[in-house]
């Protein structure tokens, strides 16, 4: 064990210890950022699992954790090329090669066959470990919808995706508990591989989080990695302090009173999305379109806040809503509203050792009405051009407090202040009274001017997003923000 937990902490472990091919591994040497594709690919040659674009984008790394918890196991699809290695501690690790048993096909791998669903050797072994995950975890059979969800995050460039899609009907759901695999138990304690120059730790209360960060204020604090994951594989970044948050006891804490969710910072995307449906479904809808299933199994809330990225759907979202965020840092707990949490481009009023700890949000009243939209180039797995987000009081038709907020319009996600003064005292029947605050729009952002979208672009598309939130306040049916699918050339007019 390292000196470093040694000194906030007696017991401990220094090796991390999964399950592997049936047996349990401890390794307690490894390069902190080493990432999990790299030992199966390069250290046990485990090749079924590729590596496509080394981003979490095409999925074709695509693994399965296994993990018990309380009796629960659970079946988590996660990129194998932006994990780190030491964040499978705890899990049994289930790749491409441990589906069959002897020549005996798992069923999906069966219905992947009947439907002549195997198109290339890229995709395949991760949409087989895509739809593993959905057949071993669903507890009826799944909708289309699902299906194609659960296959966002697998980008066959052959676009073959209706025999997958079909394969996914035909392989249906495991009924009962799988006989083979059972997961991994969490051996507790707090974990330290390395020493004080070079770690990978993984402390398991909150306290003793806090005791290491102010010991290594430099050290990067890692959730879901899959913001830090392409740290290391595009930027090529020697990380050599790596502290875990994934096995923080209370960090995933979800509780709802007193009219406000709060989220600990812990909490997957994939745990939040239904929860924060039930505020209101746009944020279901935004949640949905964020990321794939891979992303949103191991991207975490506190992740996406604290990664202060200008163009992150969750900032937006919950500004509008009106979140106050939890920090701490030794023993000393403060809060602050979200947005005064991003200062300018990637600065975020965090000090070193400083770590968030949840998000507080507050939920609809009846006189409340919200929106949210996220506008893309392409409508799954796909990083925000603009995201939109309006919480308006509405009383007796009026407008009374308006929060307004955007990403991908400033440097950080951030409120419009101007158009939310315009907009105060506006009527929802009178078009020309939200004029004011249409145009007011132009005073508050001098928008990013990048390959994503251009500057010209995102003002226009931002204007029309409050225009459309006002418009289906006021009982307009909604508008489908999605490119209409191109007709069949059968149905295409013909030349005349
Ligand atoms: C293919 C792909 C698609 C994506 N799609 C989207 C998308 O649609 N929308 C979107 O917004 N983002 C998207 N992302 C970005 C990313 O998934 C999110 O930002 C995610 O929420 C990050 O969470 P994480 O737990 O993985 O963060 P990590 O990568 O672990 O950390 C991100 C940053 O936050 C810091 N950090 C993490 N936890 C804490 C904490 N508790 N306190 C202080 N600092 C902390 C880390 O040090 C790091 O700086 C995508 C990423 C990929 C690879
Ligand atoms: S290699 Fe493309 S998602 Fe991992
Ligand atoms: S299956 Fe690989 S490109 Fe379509």
């Amino acid at each position: 064990m390292g000196e470093g937990m040694q000194n906030s902490r007696v017991a401990g472990r220094s090796a991390i210890r999964f399950r592997f091919r049936g047996r349990e591994v401890e390794l307690a040497a490894f390069a902190p950022r080493t990432t999990l594709l790299d030992w199966l690919r390069i250290d046990q040659g485990a090749t079924g699992t590729k590596e496509g674009c080394a981003e979490g984008d095409c999925g074709a790394c695509t693994i399965v954790l296994v993990r018990r918890r309380g009796g629960e196991v659970s079946f988590a699809p996660v990129n194998a090329c932006i994990l780190l290695l030491g964040q499978v501690d705890g899990a049994e690790i289930v790749t491409v090669e441990d589906l069959a048993e002897g020549t005996i096909l798992h069923p999906v791998q069966e219905a992947m066959v009947e439907a002549h669903a195997s198109q290339c050797g890229f995709c395949t072994p991760g949409i087989v470990m895509s739809l593993f995950a959905l057949h071993e975890s669903a507890s009826v059979p799944p909708a289309r919808d699902t299906i194609r969800d659960q296959l966002a995050g697998n980008l066959c460039r052959c676009t073959g995706y209706r025999p997958i899609v079909e394969a996914a009907e035909r392989a249906g759901t495991r009924a009962g508990a799988s006989p083979r695999w059972w997961g991994c138990d969490d051996a507790g304690g707090d974990l330290f591989v390395g020493r004080d120059e070079q770690f990978f730790a993984a402390p398991d209360s909150i306290e003793t989080l806090a005791a290491l960060l102010v010991k290594h204020p430099d050290a990067t604090l890692v959730s879901g990695a899959t913001d830090v994951g392409l740290w290391i594989t595009k930027g090529l970044q020697d990380i050599r302090k790596i502290v875990w948050l994934g096995r923080v006891a209370g960090l995933d804490a979800v509780s709802d009173e007193d009219g406000s969710l709060k989220l600990g910072a812990g909490v997957t995307l994939a745990d939040a999305l239904p929860l924060l449906r039930e505020i209101h479904p746009d944020l279901g809808e935004v949640m949905r379109r964020f990321g794939s299933v891979q992303v949103r199994a191991s991207g975490t809330v506190g992740g996406n806040l604290a990664n202060g990225s200008p163009i992150g759907d969750l900032a937006p979202c919950l500004i509008a809503l009106g979140a106050t965020l939890e920090l701490r840092h030794g023993g000393v707990t403060r809060t602050l509203p979200l947005e005064d949490f991003f200062v300018a481009y990637r600065k975020q009023d965090r000090r070193a050792g400083e770590f968030v700890t949840s998000v507080t949000i507050p939920k609809l009243a009846a006189s409340d009405q919200f929106r949210a939209y996220k506008v893309t180039k392409r409508l799954d797995e796909d990083i925000s051009a603009v995201l939109a987000a309006f919480r308006f009081e509405v009383v007796d038709g009026r407008i009374g407090r308006a929060r307004i907020a955007y990403g991908g319009m400033a440097g950080i996600p951030a409120r419009a202040r101007s158009a939310e003064g315009f907009i105060l005292g506006a009527r929802l029947e009178d078009e020309k009274s939200w004029r004011g605050g249409l145009t007011a729009l132009a005073l508050d952002f001098t928008p990013l001017d990048d390959q994503r979208a251009s500057a010209a672009y995102r003002s226009l598309v931002a204007r029309n997003l409050l225009k459309k939130a006002l418009m289906e306040m006021r009982g307009a049916p909604a508008l489908d923000l999605r490119i209409a699918a191109p007709r069949p050339l059968s149905q295409a007019a013909s030349p005349s």
